[in-house]
């Protein structure tokens, strides 16, 4: 397994403790995320926020990045590290990846954790090589 730089292993042990406070009653599948932008100290922490309704659920890592958003406005994304309890560690949600889409750069990194520690690293272009964005059409 690759060495991770300290702010790496910080982002973990935050988007671990985050987890912690997932609602997850219904699929009893707890995740976790932090998110790193460029230009902040602070890593905004996420957690699967779900819903007796089902179809309400929101998922940790867009949790974190609406949070990031409305904390600050313009956000230039730098990477995520999701932690969940599975092996391998579960990647984002479709509806996630086009979220991060919006905000984040191809080359954004996207590293997948489980309960033993980071286990993988992708960027977002490969997760989600076509994205939808509307200027790439003439409407
Ligand atoms: N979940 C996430 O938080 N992130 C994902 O990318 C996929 C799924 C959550 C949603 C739901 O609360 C639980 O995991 C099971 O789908």
């Amino acid at each position: 397994m690759p060495t991770y730089s300290s702010s790496i292993k910080e982002a973990y042990e935050i988007a671990r403790s985050v987890r912690a406070n997932a609602h997850a009653p219904y699929s009893e599948f707890q995740v976790g995320a932090a998110l790193k932008l460029r230009g902040q100290k602070e890593l905004i922490g996420g957690c699967n926020v779900e819903n007796a309704s089902y179809g309400l659920t929101c998922c940790a890592e867009r949790n974190a990045l609406f949070q990031a958003v409305a904390k600050f406005g313009k956000i230039d994304p730098e990477y995520i590290i999701i932690v969940t309890d599975s092996n391998p560690p579960a990647p984002p949600c479709g509806l996630c990846l086009q979220a991060m889409a919006e905000f984040c750069q191809p080359s954004f990194e996207v590293y997948l954790a489980n309960l033993k520690g980071i286990q993988e690293k992708l960027l977002l272009k490969d997760l989600l090589p076509k994205p939808f964005h509307l200027n790439f059409w003439s409407v």
